[in-house]
């Protein structure tokens, strides 16, 4: 990323150089993954799950002697089947171009499952539909994309964020019928993640659910506030700013270390353009977030019940 962007991301993943710390996190990971292990990774919202595992993707997309793969699927829009089997489906189609080996294997594969591939007008994205006559079809569609993963001479990293999603699915079976595909794969590892703890945990927890203890798990918390710190001072150096020791314990303390907020109030702070940041300014720009953020939390308020 060039020099003059802001270094304080609020939206998605560019590289390591604009990741805080999960050092630890992301050490445990990889050796899940590397022990054949999968991992089931747990946070409140917005502490920077799915950050996380693309930094987590780096390391082994950047790593020269193994031979990995990494794709990434974000069900958080899928409410049955169907709609997790396309989701599957265009991940390892965007995955895969159709120049590389596996990418012209993958189309043919896919010919084979009569999908419909449109691109979206707008974005220019393409999206994958499947129009099969009955739900045993796409358990099958399902079964068969994991395995055409699993068969190729790579290593697959496979996430699925917001996983709790599958526990709503109308069909009931989804989740023993992951367990079952999952358990047949040898080349592939999972990293589950999700933000609904309670869902979460139930999932990979309880000892009548198929995912029972089958996973490592993972609760993600705050970014240690010394980390933190050095991080966001370091940001500002970089780009010969300066943020005083104040002023940084003061977003640290004011946002509790989330990170997204904490992010959000260093992006608005560095926008500013100060060659150096005090605690007033600083002050200042949460003052102003807060602001901005009221309406959302009026209209929250109005959603509740007078006694609530
Ligand atoms: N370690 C980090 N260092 C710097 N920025 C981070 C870090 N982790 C996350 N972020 C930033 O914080 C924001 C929220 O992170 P992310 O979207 O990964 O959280 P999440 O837990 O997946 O949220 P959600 O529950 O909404 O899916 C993103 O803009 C991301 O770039
Ligand atoms: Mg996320």
């Amino acid at each position: 990323m060039e020099k003059n962007v802001n270094p304080f991301l609020t939206i998605g993943y560019v590289e390591k150089d604009y990741f805080c710390d999960r050092e630890n996190e992301v050490e445990a990971v990889c050796k899940n993954v590397e022990n054949g292990m999968n991992t089931t990774l747990i946070s409140a919202r917005r502490l920077g799950k799915s950050a996380l595992i693309h930094r987590i993707f780096e390391e082994f997309e950047d790593s020269e002697d193994e031979n990995y793969a990494c794709l990434y699927v974000d069900i958080y829009a899928c409410t049955n089947l169907k709609s997790l089997t396309e989701a599957l489906a265009l991940a390892i189609f965007n995955k895969f171009p159709a120049k590389r080996s596996i990418g012209k294997r993958f189309f043919d594969f896919l010919k084979n499952l009569r999908p419909i591939i449109t691109y979206d007008a707008l974005t220019g994205q393409p999206e994958i539909h499947f129009e099969l006559a009955q739900a045993k079809e796409y358990e099958h569609t399902l079964r068969s994309l994991l395995q055409f993963l699993d068969s190729q001479q790579v290593d697959i990293v496979l996430a699925v964020d917001e996983f709790q999603q599958v526990a709503d699915f109308p069909e009931k079976n989804v989740e023993a019928l992951l367990r079952t595909i999952i358990q047949t794969l040898k080349n592939t590892q999972f990293i589950f993640s999700g933000s609904k703890k309670h869902l979460m945990l139930e999932m990979f927890t309880a000892a009548n659910r198929p995912f029972f203890s089958s996973t490592q798990m993972l609760g993600l918390s705050e970014i240690p506030a010394d980390k933190y710190a050095a991080f966001i001072r370091e940001k500002f150096a970089e780009r010969s700013r300066s943020i005083s020791s104040e002023a940084v314990e003061f977003i640290l303390s004011w946002t509790l270390r989330h990170t997204y907020y904490t992010q959000t109030i260093c992006n608005r702070a560095f926008a500013e353009g100060k060659k150096s940041v005090g605690i007033e300014q600083v002050k200042r720009v949460c003052d102003e977030q807060l602001n901005l953020q009221q309406v959302t939390y009026m209209q929250y308020r109005s959603l509740l019940s007078p006694i609530q």
